[in-house]
């Protein structure tokens, strides 16, 4: 069923002081109000364990705004601020769960749509929902939005989602993955069904591989007890990559709506072949350079924060495959780290070299084309195309691989370059959750992460070490080059 799409004119943030709330979502509440985006009388409250009145909380966000947003996206600001009040409530026991409910209240109460926006340690979703059902937060006109993570296998994932369905339906429940707020994420589908070129040949007939890298020069940034008890597969691979993966692999939806979407996606994600140890390989970055600079290793960093070396993996590379009539036989490498040498988000299709080749024996130097997004930090759109070196030929035909190329900045320099946050808020005031991962989606992708998981388990498989700055262990390499594919660099 689908959501009421009414626009709601309160939003309750949890864990308003956070890191995820000071960097990213007011920064875009305030961008989209800048934009006259934010319904009129939307009127936000934030609510978190620190001990703060309206006021302070409005000169927080001041200055997480004039740090986190670029001024010419700022407006005035004083609107926005004005739109901000702030109750303190620990979250762990039902007590203070009234006196938000009379903020709330005092802010116009429920009855224009509330959306609760949950960016909070997940062993507080349980609570939190006891404490809103209690002081009469959960209504029909209230919509409940969850942040990652959602839990840390299969078992705990469900438990949330239990605990969350208990006081609201399906309909009513936007989890977020940011991935799917970006430009280019969504670029992919206008790209494959909004054109007619790539369809008849988007399945292994035409495609050899597609490989997804999602890399990072950041090393742990501060969030060492998550990170260290998350790692790569559960932090990246569980979430992004498999979304990536699914917007790729998909059969064309109905129509562009949050059902039909989602039937799709959850079809891919179903689909995925359990893949073996062999299949998978792990590193930890040990001490090198990013950006020019030293950075020391994964295992340093642990021991700065009074922490012992670990077995948690900072990257991952797996070879895996969808298990359909269209994509038989047609491997995703997924390629995932930290401390690599460069921040890339990219897709490549690689397709399959002509049956029969005119030019064999010319010397031509025939490449197979291949078609590249790039969706960070660039936002690009690269076909490889086979043309003819131009000359007299004397030496028979020379052909050369060149670029069709669409840098999406330039094709639209007048659109608004926005934050992920900015769509995934403005779509969770609205009710439209096309952009949200439904809860089946969830649960098939921690199903195949369990799955990998439990492999490593049983083979003992432990991280290799790789250089910070490098793109991983030498066993990544080894993975696509013994089926004669080099990754993308
Ligand atoms: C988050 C992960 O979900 O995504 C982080 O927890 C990661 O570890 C981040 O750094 C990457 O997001 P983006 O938008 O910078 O690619």
């Amino acid at each position: 069923m689908a959501a009421p799409q009414f626009a709601a004119e309160r939003l309750l943030l949890f864990g308003a002081t956070g890191d995820l709330s000071r960097r990213k979502l007011l920064p875009s509440l305030c961008a989209l109000d800048a934009d006259g985006l934010l319904p009129e009388k939307l009127k936000i409250i934030g609510t978190a364990r620190s001990d703060l009145d309206d006021a302070d909380f409005r000169d927080m966000a001041r200055a997480a705004l004039e740090e986190f947003l670029p001024a010419e996206r700022r407006g005035g600001m004083a609107g926005f601020l004005n739109r901000l009040s702030y109750q303190t409530l620990d979250a762990s026991t039902p007590d203070g769960f009234d006196d938000l409910a009379a903020k709330i209240d005092a802010a116009g109460g429920t009855d224009g749509g509330l959306a609760i926006f949950l960016s909070t340690a997940p062993s507080l979703f349980g609570p939190t929902i006891a404490g809103l059902e209690k002081a009469g937060l959960t209504g029909d006109k209230v919509r409940m939005c969850l942040e990652k993570p959602l839990g840390t296998d299969l078992a705990s994932s469900a438990e949330i989602n239990d605990a969350v369905a208990d006081a609201f339906p399906e309909s009513r429940i936007f989890r977020i993955d940011h991935y799917l707020g970006k430009e280019t994420v969504q670029n992919l589908l206008a790209l494959r069904f909004a054109n007619i070129l790539f369809e008849p040949i988007w399945n292994s007939n035409v495609i050899e591989h597609v490989q997804i890298t999602v890399a990072e020069t950041v090393g742990l940034e501060g969030r060492v007890g998550f990170y260290d008890d998350a790692g790569a597969l559960r932090d990246m691979v569980q979430n992004h990559m498999l979304q990536l993966l699914a917007l790729v692999a998909m059969e064309p939806p109905t129509s562009f709506d949050a059902t039909a979407v989602r039937d799709e996606k959850v079809k891919v994600l179903r689909a995925l072949r359990q893949v073996t140890a062999n299949e998978t390989v792990t590193g930890q970055y040990r001490a090198g350079a990013s950006n020019g600079q030293a950075v020391p290793g994964y295992d340093e960093e642990l021991a700065q924060h009074g922490l012992d070396e670990s077995e948690t993996e900072t990257f991952a590379a797996i070879k895996a495959h969808v298990d359909n009539w269209r994509w038989k036989g047609v491997p995703f490498y997924l390629r995932t780290g930290k401390r690599m040498p460069q921040r890339v988000t990219e897709i490549l299709v690689q397709f399959r070299r002509v049956p029969h080749s005119i030019f064999e024996g010319m010397g031509a130097g025939l490449h197979p084309n291949h078609l590249l997004i790039e969706i960070q930090p660039e936002e690009n759109i690269t076909l490889s195309l086979m043309a003819k070196v131009p000359g007299l030929d004397e030496d028979g035909v020379r052909l050369r691989e060149v670029p069709l190329a669409i840098t999406m900045p330039d094709a639209f320099a007048e659109a608004q370059r926005r934050i992920a946050y900015e769509r995934l808020l403005l779509d969770l005031i609205k009710g439209d959750q096309t952009l949200f991962v439904r809860r089946d989606e969830v649960e098939a992708q921690w199903n195949w992460i369990d799955g990998i998981r439990a492999g490593w388990e049983l083979h003992e498989v432990k991280p290799q070490t790789y250089t910070a700055g490098s793109w991983g262990p030498s066993g990544a390499v080894a993975l696509t080059e013994r089926d004669g594919v080099s990754w993308h660099e």
